[in-house]
């Protein structure tokens, strides 16, 4: 059964069953999204509870689910202090917050979808994990690729044995120019000491997929990257500390915070109050433009992570695969070539184009063009799927629903930690004990 028809079948079984309560904790950005994918899953969930610190938001949030007093809180660690009060919680707090709400809810016995990553460090992705085996509950980890329709379709694909025996894998992350600008240097993620490091933050969903795909234990990594361009070396000559301070080059840079939150592909990505978010005015978004952190210059802030970084890794029996990350590129969209014994398989996300493409050709020549049914949502529907997976398990108690449980994830985490380590240390890292190496 495939990621959707099981999540229907779970829905359609459910429908007559109380739905799964559920709690965010965290209500920002991909909290938000998560109790919107919730309310459309009604008969599978219901939000009936919240923590989050920042009052505007919260009470936005409270009109919103129509939510009593007593289920809303200021923190995550108020939340956990009070009595066990619904079956589950989403935990979407930023990457430095998600141990310690992940651990405290595992204690209490409430089933945990949990953003990505699961922690900053390696540590706390292990306690997570060792907290999750002795609460015995269903948690999820929230990898979206391993439920997206183009790639789920490319794991099926591979695992029918359609192009043989996996050799190498090759997959391209494209930032886009816009999106890398917005999140990794005026935003959330430019900072490794307030998020993690890029490849974590951006990457780990690309890194785990690739070793979801292959199936077998990482041995070897190295990888190689740098924050090459947005740094002040590159700042043009006139340009200013904000776009707005009368940068001599803004009407024709491509990184205009003006253009690109007004007029351009980051127009309804400009975080604002609630009360101006529905119906944003080019002066709000100006206003904002001129304070907050989303109006500085990219070459004149205080990010610090890379802008681009290749990854090498080698699975056992000699599989090997190569990543890269570029935020150099106009589209946002991701590619997968995967090359086995019988045939090849490329998937690629059309972006702005209409349309992913999947292509498997068989060796000999036979070319077919799989079609990958287009679908509403964020990440290839893979976010509406990782949802109602993880209600449906919870409804049926059908582990198997969770594609991404927290032992996968540590899995993957471990190979995302190892390629940072060898960028920064010039090093190839072994992940299997040594009488296990080749
Ligand atoms: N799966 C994906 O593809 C994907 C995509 C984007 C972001 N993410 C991850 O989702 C997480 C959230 O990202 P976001 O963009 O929603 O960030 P955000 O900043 O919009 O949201 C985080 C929220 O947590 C709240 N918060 C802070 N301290 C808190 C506390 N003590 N208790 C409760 N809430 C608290 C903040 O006020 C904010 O509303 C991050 O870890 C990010 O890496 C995952």
């Amino acid at each position: 059964m495939d990621a959707t028809s099981a999540s229907a079948s779970a829905r359609g079984g459910a429908a007559t069953a109380k739905p799964i309560e559920v709690a965010i904790i965290g209500a920002g950005a991909r909290g938000a999204t998560f109790a919107r994918l919730i309310a459309e899953l009604e008969h599978l969930g219901k939000v009936v509870a919240v923590a989050e610190p920042r009052d505007d938001v919260r009470a936005a949030f409270v009109s919103q689910y129509g939510l009593p007093s007593a289920n809303v809180f200021a923190s995550w660690e108020a939340f956990f202090a009070a009595p066990r009060l619904c079956d589950a919680v989403v935990i979407a707090t930023m990457d430095r917050d998600h141990v310690g709400p992940a651990v405290a809810a595992l204690e209490r016995g409430y089933h945990l979808l949990l953003e990505k990553p699961m922690a900053t460090t390696l540590e706390d992705c292990r306690a997570i994990e060792a907290a999750r085996e002795a609460a015995g509950v269903i948690a999820s980890v929230c990898h979206s690729l391993r439920y997206h329709r183009g790639f789920a379709e490319v794991k099926r694909v591979v695992d029918e044995g359609r192009i043989g025996d996996i050799v190498t894998i090759d997959q391209l992350e494209q930032v886009g120019y816009w999106h890398y600008a917005h999140s990794y240097v005026r935003g959330n993620w430019a900072r490794e000491d307030q998020s993690t490091f890029m490849l974590m933050a951006k990457s780990c969903h690309d890194i785990d997929f690739i070793s979801y795909l292959v199936g077998l234990p990482c041995q070897r990594v190295s990888s190689f990257g740098s924050l090459t361009y947005f740094n002040l070396e590159h700042a043009p000559a006139g340009s200013t500390a904000r776009c707005t301070d009368g940068c001599a080059v803004e009407m024709t840079c491509p990184f205009s915070a003006p253009q690109l939150y007004n007029d351009g592909p980051l127009r309804d990505w400009l975080p604002l109050p609630p009360s101006q978010a529905a119906a944003p005015t080019r002066e709000a978004r100006l206003s904002a433009l001129r304070t907050g952190p989303y109006g500085r210059c990219v070459w004149r802030s205080d990010n610090d992570v890379v802008d681009h970084q290749v990854v090498i890794m080698e699975f056992a029996g000699g599989v090997t695969a190569t990543f890269t990350m570029t935020g150099f590129t106009q589209q946002l969209a991701r590619r997968i070539r995967v090359h086995g014994t019988r045939g090849e398989l490329t998937f690629e996300e059309g972006g702005d184009s209409p349309g992913d493409r999947l292509v498997l050709t068989t060796f000999g020549g036979n070319v077919e063009h799989i079609t990958v049914v287009p679908e509403a949502g964020t990440h290839g529907g893979g976010d509406r799927r990782v949802v109602g997976h993880f209600l449906a398990a919870i409804a049926s108690g059908d582990r198997s629903l969770i594609l991404s449980d927290v032992t996968a994830s540590l899995a993957s985490h471990t190979i995302v930690f190892a390629a940072e380590r060898a960028r920064r240390n010039g090093t190839v890292e072994h992940l299997l004990p040594p009488a296990h190496r080749p």
